[in-house]
């Protein structure tokens, strides 16, 4: 580990990112803000500790507008005249604009109304089970664990049942562009999908409804939204919302399915579900490095000199394993008390979809768990299973599983 004290980390590098926790336990002891190279050339500014991120993340000196920062993003590449209908979305807002747009979005978005939806994500978890039939053995990522998250996310915009594979399509064609691509990888599928939203804001403009998209188009007429503020704000819920749900549901199965001891425990005890869904959060951060941040003026960040417009990264998976906040971080714990972990981010930009993700993966994992019984056991053996991972993501590739 004393590599790291001497170059600078490339969070890209695919050693980094199969298992960043060694480099990051060897951070948070000797350099907490750490310089790291970006794969332009550029320099950015790592921050590994609990209390450092937990701070950083609300901290007013630093803004979320990317288009600050002198570094180059996979949105670059876009026609300017759509750029900002595109990117213009609440995670790269700072207030007062955010503060605007934030409170239109929290009364859809409110732990009732994740409640609420309970009962139809429960039958939705059915539809999925019941479509594996009689085949002994299924991938619960594409065949579970993503169709939930798109299909229940789709189902709360008011996307129409035959529109759903094709919504999913591209927004999925968006995330792994975003992710792992080449700037020009995003321009195509970036496109059809604001042209997609377009459509869909027009239908809502003369046949309305209760569904999120029709809410947010009421909202543009009543002249609080703009144009562009529309559509950018649909982007990046279709985005957000689903990458970070598919995750946790792969995430929180395979640590299931890898500590036997905790899914007994949990089969013996669902009301330890909720728990569980934290501690799967925290464990694997499904989101790590979410978004960049940076100071208009050089600031002394935790006792580092951070130069003006640097990007500074918080990473919530560090946070999530340092050893000085939570008691054997290593350790996977279903029912691990105390467990104030930042995977859904912290602040202002705390995620607005977090009650909406917690409800949809305890009903994604405990219906499984409920029909499948002891026979959910993994098709291969556990070092098999491949991760997927970027800078932003992290996850499992695919789940092989028998489940009879
Ligand atoms: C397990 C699932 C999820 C995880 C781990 C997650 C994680 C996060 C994190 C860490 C942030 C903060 C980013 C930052 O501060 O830079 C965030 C922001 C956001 N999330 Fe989520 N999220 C999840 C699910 C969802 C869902 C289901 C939705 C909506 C349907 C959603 C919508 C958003 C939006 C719009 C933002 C930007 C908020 C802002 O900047 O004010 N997320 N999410």
């Amino acid at each position: 580990m004393n590599e790291s004290a001497n170059h600078l980390i490339t969070p890209l590098s695919p050693e980094f990112l199969v298992n960043p926790l060694p480099t990051y336990a060897y951070l948070r002891a000797n350099q907490p803000v750490s310089p790291v190279a970006l794969p332009d050339g550029g320099r950015a500014w790592l921050v590994t500790r609990y209390d450092d991120v937990r701070k950083g993340l609300s901290d007013p000196r630093l803004s979320n507008d990317q288009t600050r920062l002198p570094v180059s993003t996979p949105f670059d590449a876009l026609p300017a005249a759509v750029r900002p209908a595109i990117v213009g979305d609440v995670q790269n807002l700072d207030p007062p604009d955010h503060t605007r747009i934030r409170r239109l979005l929290a009364p859809a978005f409110s732990a009732q109304a994740a409640e609420r939806l309970r009962p139809r994500l429960v039958a939705l978890a059915g539809e999925l089970i019941d479509s594996f039939g009689e085949r002994p053995q299924v991938d619960l990522v594409a065949e579970y664990a993503a169709p939930f998250a798109g299909r229940s996310l789709a189902e709360i915009c008011g996307i129409p049942a035959d529109q759903h594979e094709h919504f999913q399509s591209l927004a999925n064609a968006v995330v792994t562009a975003i992710h792992g691509g080449t700037p020009d990888a995003l321009v195509t599928p970036a496109l059809e999908l604001y042209e997609y939203i377009e459509t869909l804001c027009a239908e809502r403009e003369t046949h309305t409804g209760e569904d999120l998209l029709s809410v947010l188009v009421r909202e543009h007429k009543d002249g609080q939204l703009s144009r562009p503020e529309l559509t950018s704000t649909i982007f990046g819920l279709l985005n957000a919302g689903q990458e970070g749900t598919a995750n946790l549901i792969g995430n929180g199965l395979h640590l299931l399915l890898t500590h036997p001891a905790e899914l007994a425990r949990l089969q013996a005890d669902p009301q330890l579900l909720p728990s569980a869904v934290e501690e799967f959060a925290r464990y694997t951060a499904p989101l790590d490095l979410p978004i960049f941040r940076s100071s208009e003026k050089d600031t002394q960040f935790a006792g580092t000199a951070v130069p003006a417009h640097e990007p500074i990264m918080f990473s919530l998976l560090s946070a999530g394993h340092d050893e000085s906040r939570f008691d054997k971080p290593a350790q996977l714990d279903i029912g691990r008390a105390d467990n104030h972990h930042l995977a859904f981010g912290r602040g202002t930009h705390f995620c607005p979809g977090a009650p909406l993700a917690r409800v949809q993966v305890q009903v994604a994992i405990g219906e499984l768990l409920a029909r499948t019984g002891s026979a959910l056991r993994l098709a291969v053996a556990a070092d098999q299973i491949v991760p997927r991972t970027s800078v932003v993501t992290r996850a499992v590739a695919a789940l092989p599983c028998l489940i009879s």
